[in-house]
């Protein structure tokens, strides 16, 4: 509008209107424009994560154990979750992420989540025993006595929704032995010096998937990309 301010102190009215008329029309088709742009990069991402169908890595989020948390951790794992929607959205390579359990508070904790009704996530109250086969299961857990080496397109890949701001070790590995479920921690201290420990919030554990199974990183290169430099350095040989 600036732009056609200017031009009504030089010419008459029949010529300022016609200008004010192109320069609206330039405005409004411009910002149309923008507008569709906008729109289009936001409807390539969901539809790269609608065309995923059967394709992609499968990765379960396990939200059973919102019994367990306190608000502020329940708080803390909300913002997780999201920047997990959020990574996976923007990603070239998205995994087929399903979120299973959610019930009750959790659900609840979900709903609050502004525009979650239109997450592109299948959204289960069943547990994810029920929804997926136990034998294809890998659980993730940082107390794995097993030692991930490669994420596969074969397995599913399941993470606890669990926060615990003191520690409980063990929490996630029991839940999954006494599912007799294959684990594994991820392989940090094999390539990197972690500090001070390798607990990893869950948006970390399912970026650093995501950039080894889809992307094609290194293990290394996804946890230096990934983890904060306060928290990670490459290992010195
Ligand atoms: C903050 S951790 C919870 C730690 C909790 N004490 C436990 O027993 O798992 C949240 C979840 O992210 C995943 N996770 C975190 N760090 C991991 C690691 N180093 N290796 C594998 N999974 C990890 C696990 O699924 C874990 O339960």
């Amino acid at each position: 509008m600036g732009e056609v301010g200017m031009v009504v102190f030089h010419f008459g009215a029949k010529e300022t209107f016609l200008l004010f008329f192109k320069f609206e029309m330039e405005a409004t088709s411009s910002s149309e424009k923008k507008t569709k742009k906008k729109l289009s990069g936001k409807e390539i991402r969901r539809q790269r994560l609608e065309s995923l169908g059967s394709e992609g890595i499968p990765l379960v989020l396990d939200f059973s154990f919102h019994h367990l948390m306190a608000d502020a951790e329940r708080r803390s794992l909300k913002n997780q979750v999201k920047a997990v929607y959020g990574a996976n959205l923007a990603s070239r390579c998205p995994l087929r992420l399903s979120f299973a359990g959610v019930a009750g508070a959790a659900a609840a904790d979900l709903d609050s989540i502004g525009g979650f009704q239109n997450w592109l996530v299948e959204t289960s109250v069943l547990h994810f025993s029920a929804m997926v086969p136990l034998g294809e299961i890998t659980y993730l857990s940082p107390d794995s006595p097993n030692v991930l080496q490669d994420v596969r397109r074969d397995r599913i890949y399941v993470v606890a929704c669990l926060v615990d701001l003191v520690d409980c070790p063990g929490t996630s590995l029991k839940a999954a032995q006494d599912w007799g479920l294959e684990t594994a921690r991820l392989p940090l201290q094999e390539y990197v010096t972690v500090k001070p420990s390798n607990r990893l919030p869950l948006n970390h554990v399912c970026d650093i998937l995501r950039l080894v199974g889809a992307e094609g990183l290194s293990w290394e290169e996804a946890f230096l990309r990934v983890l904060p430099d306060c928290k990670v350095l490459p290992k010195v040989i």
